[in-house]
């Protein structure tokens, strides 16, 4: 075996003539590429490098040694006929899966340790899957990852971030690190909706305007959404057990006056209704200045699962190092540090309900596949977690591809195609049919989950060659559900409007399944958990088909609801009476 690296490092000069043969011949000299793009993003223009002695907090995704350990798991206790089915994942447990192998932690820690960063800097964070690695120094950073941090700034909002366009890693750790954060995500949370990221998928389709009357026949409001989707008539019992909820970011926390004004118009039985707010990262909480997203959200989640208790989550990001060049900036990543948190928390809520949606191309391959792997913790640990689809159609804009290229396509978007969450379309009116703005499509990052293959070859079998090449025909396919999105109540600062958007489709299907957990912990069964394989299953039964309407975009007319899942609506909006009694079904547990 020859021995050809150019560097050894110290610790691991332990073999003869310093050269292992494997698997700790790290080369530093031969770098390659992680991810980088082909220009700025799009709206973000450089202001130059930090001022020398900026540091820079890096977390580092490592593979995990079983690599399809979690998943299987995920799959046995999300799959009705499994004997495994409900038994929900520990922390503990969750930790043992997703362990990288100890020559992996040996490997990164060397290459840390070349780079001078001490190890009473480095923790294991996010369920024991990631390195977080405080106060490097940008320089240090630089060599790390062959990078070239340089403070951002997002044209339309001012907001300032320390990212990189593009970074590297030693050939021989490219297997062993799966991301590394912050480094080429644009995305944060202290954009406002109207910026490219993190956009709340909704409250901005329609024009926000005041509320005539309550009464106004067109409005949604929860008894109406009650009514339609069955849900009137039961009444939560497992208040001590049974939690939901509800992420927000940056800036973003509901109003309790706002809240009471909305159930002193819509629901009147629940005018008492509450929530606690845990703070994530420094995220604030000013009662007296909410974010009507996160009112929207707590209102409809309230509006179906009163009075089952409710944690709002306000992630923060407050920069943690010292402004430069006048301009605030900051290293925070919005999901890394809400998934961080709420899979550092011994329980998570048995429902969770997030409105926030972007296209999946402006999230890095990488760093979208490791965030979506934070997902599938979340969800291995009995939480079904509802996400909006967003509400873009097909795709945002001119679906140009960001690759330089030129190429049209659809886009979908993120975390909708992570294969661990339950995506939430939108629709509108009574008969339903689908809301036009409703996000839907296939992946371009993550491939066709088995629960779903079916329904969606069935689907694309029947579309036939439309759109023929627009779509990436062997991904994972979005929404999976939906509800109305359409002429929402809400109230904000003591006043009553209505909005639209799939950010009010997914607290909606929040409520419902809260609810459907609700009776399920009432009966001393596991809570339900990761939705998908049942919904696609026995839950179809439960779910009302939506066969009309569409989603244009890209200069196209979109897809078609159609009978069976569709890329709009996908199976379906929720009936509660219907999904309660088969979701109940007890399975007898195999004492084999
Ligand atoms: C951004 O900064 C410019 C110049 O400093 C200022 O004119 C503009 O109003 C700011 N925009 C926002 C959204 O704060
Ligand atoms: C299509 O999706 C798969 C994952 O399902 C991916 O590997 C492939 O690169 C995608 N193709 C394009 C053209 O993006």
């Amino acid at each position: 075996m020859r021995c050809h690296q150019l560097f050894v490092l110290p610790v691991l000069a332990v073999g003869p003539l310093g050269c292992l043969a494997k698997p700790f011949a790290l080369r530093l000299d031969d770098m390659r590429i992680k991810h980088s793009w082909h220009a700025v993003p799009a709206d973000w223009e450089s202001l130059g490098p930090p001022l020398a002695g900026t540091t820079i907090d890096l977390r580092i995704a490592l593979k995990p040694h079983r690599e399809n350990a979690l998943v299987n798991a995920l799959y046995e206790v999300s799959t009705l006929d499994h004997s495994r089915y409900g038994a929900h994942l520990s922390q503990d447990q969750v930790a043992e899966l997703v362990a990288p192998h100890p020559d992996t932690l040996e490997l990164v820690n060397s290459w840390l340790e070349y780079y001078d960063v001490p190890p009473s800097s480095i923790s294991t964070t996010h369920g024991g899957s990631w390195l977080t690695v405080t106060g490097v120094l940008v320089s240090q950073a630089n060599g790390l990852l062959g990078a070239s941090y340089e403070l951002y700034r997002h044209v339309a909002t001012n907001e300032t971030i320390l990212r990189t366009i593009g970074y590297a890693l030693p050939a021989a750790l490219q297997a062993h690190v799966r991301t590394v954060s912050p480094t080429t995500y644009f995305g944060s949370p202290r954009t406002s909706r109207k910026a490219l990221h993190m956009r709340p998928g909704g409250a901005a389709e329609e024009p926000v305007t005041m509320l005539s009357s309550r009464d106004d026949p067109v409005t949604v409001t929860p008894s109406y959404l009650r009514r339609l989707y069955d849900s009137e008539s039961y009444k939560p019992s497992a208040m001590d057990r049974n939690m939901l909820g509800v992420a927000g970011y940056h800036g973003e926390y509901p109003s309790p006056a706002d809240l009471r004004l909305f159930m002193e118009n819509y629901r009147t039985d629940g005018v008492d209704a509450t929530y606690t707010v845990e703070r994530v990262n420094g995220g604030g909480y000013d009662p007296s200045d909410p974010g009507s997203e996160a009112n929207l959200n707590v209102q409809h989640t309230q509006g179906i699962a009163y009075p089952t208790p409710h944690i709002f989550y306000s992630t923060g990001g407050l920069p943690p190092f010292t402004p430069s060049n006048g301009q605030p900036t900051n290293d925070n990543e919005p999901y890394l540090d809400w998934l961080g948190y709420v899979l550092n928390q011994p329980k998570v809520p048995q429902t969770i309900s997030s409105s926030y949606s972007e296209s999946e191309q402006t999230v890095p391959l990488d760093y979208a596949k490791s965030v979506c792997d934070l997902f599938l913790q979340l969800s291995a640990r009995g939480a079904s977690v509802l996400v909006s689809s967003g509400n873009w159609g097909v795709g945002i804009g001119d679906c140009v591809v960001n690759d330089g290229s030129g190429k049209v396509q659809f886009l979908p978007t993120f975390p909708s195609s992570c294969p661990y969450v339950t995506s939430v379309g939108g629709t509108m009116g009574i008969p339903e049919a689908a809301a036009r703005f409703s996000s839907g499509g296939f992946s371009n990052y993550f491939k066709v989950p088995p629960y779903q293959r079916e329904q969606v070859s069935t689907f694309i079998q029947n579309l036939g060659s439309q759109y023929h090449g627009l779509y990436n025909a062997s991904s994972r396919a979005f929404p999976d559900i939906a509800a109305q999105a359409q002429r929402f109540a809400v109230s904000f600062k003591g006043k009553l409007y209505i909005t639209a958007g799939t950010s009010c489709a997914a607290p909606v299907v929040a409520g419902i399944v809260s609810l459907l957990n609700d009776f399920r912990i009432s009966q001393d069964k596991p809570p339900l958990g990761f939705l998908n394989p049942r919904l696609y299953g026995d839950a179809r039964e439960g779910l009302n088909d939506i066969t009309s309407g569409s989603n244009p975009g890209c200069g196209t007319d979109g897809f078609s609801a159609v009978v069976g899942w569709d890329p709009v609506t996908g199976l379906g909006t929720p009936n509660f009476g219907k999904l309660k009694p088969i979701l109940s079904h007890v399975v007898p547990i195999d004492m084999g």
